[in-house]
């Protein structure tokens, strides 16, 4: 099974975008894009605007995580730019299968998010309409913060259901993924990982997402 690696850029120089998704490049399979509205989070990032430049900018592909409400207004535009993934989160719709209907038919692949306090199961049985389930190891909004090992149970749980279905999509973990924790996270079943600050807050980027992934593979 091949790993995904996604630094997200949230912890990166926001005055030198480019410069920094560049420290990545050759090394990450993807780049993590936060969006995220001062609404479903209490913080604020960016937008569709700037994810444009950034598309413009790097080859790598973007998964763009959008922590914003009414994604069914706004989730099809980061596709129809050019994003590889578009991922909303279960909490911000009634229905998250037209939106994700709505992703794939604007060209990118469809993603889920279930934040910290929601359960998995009522999910389980959308996962043929999308191409990634993001499970979240914190709660969504900062960067920075510790792994909860419990939310794990999610990812066993998840695992356990795309095998059994055969199904092809990724089980992507995001929230305070480190050297200490990308082990258990994949032991678990995940195998795209987000890491912000243990690529970000590193000197030399590229070498961060080496060791991670070394670490991640059994
Ligand atoms: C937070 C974001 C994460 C964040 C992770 O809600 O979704 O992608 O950048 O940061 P770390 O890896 O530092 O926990
Ligand atoms: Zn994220």
């Amino acid at each position: 099974m091949s790993y995904i690696i996604a630094p997200s850029i949230l912890s990166a120089d926001f005055a030198h975008l480019a410069d920094e998704v560049a420290t990545i490049e050759g090394a990450a399979d993807w780049a993590h894009v936060d969006v995220m509205d001062n609404h479903f989070v209490p913080n604020l990032t960016f937008g569709l605007p700037v994810v444009k430049s950034l598309l413009a900018a790097t080859t790598l592909p973007l998964d763009c995580h959008l922590m914003i409400e009414n994604p069914d207004r706004w989730a099809p535009g980061y596709a129809e730019a050019g994003a590889h993934n578009v991922t909303f989160h279960a909490e911000a719709t009634g229905d998250p299968v037209a939106v994700a209907r709505d992703i794939r038919a604007a060209g990118a692949l469809a993603g889920l998010a279930i934040d910290r306090d929601t359960p998995m199961e009522p999910y389980l049985e959308l996962l043929p309409e999308f191409d990634t389930l993001l499970i979240m190891t914190i709660k969504a909004g900062f960067g920075g913060q510790s792994f909860i090992p419990e939310l794990l149970d999610k990812v066993r749980l998840a695992r356990k259901h795309v095998n059994a279905g055969h199904l092809t999509i990724r089980i992507e973990v995001d929230g305070g993924i480190s050297g200490d924790t990308i082990g258990l996270a994949a032991e678990a079943g995940a195998d795209a990982f987000v890491a912000g600050t243990a690529v970000y807050n590193e000197p030399d980027r590229a070498a961060a997402v080496h060791r991670l992934r070394a670490l991640a593979a059994p």
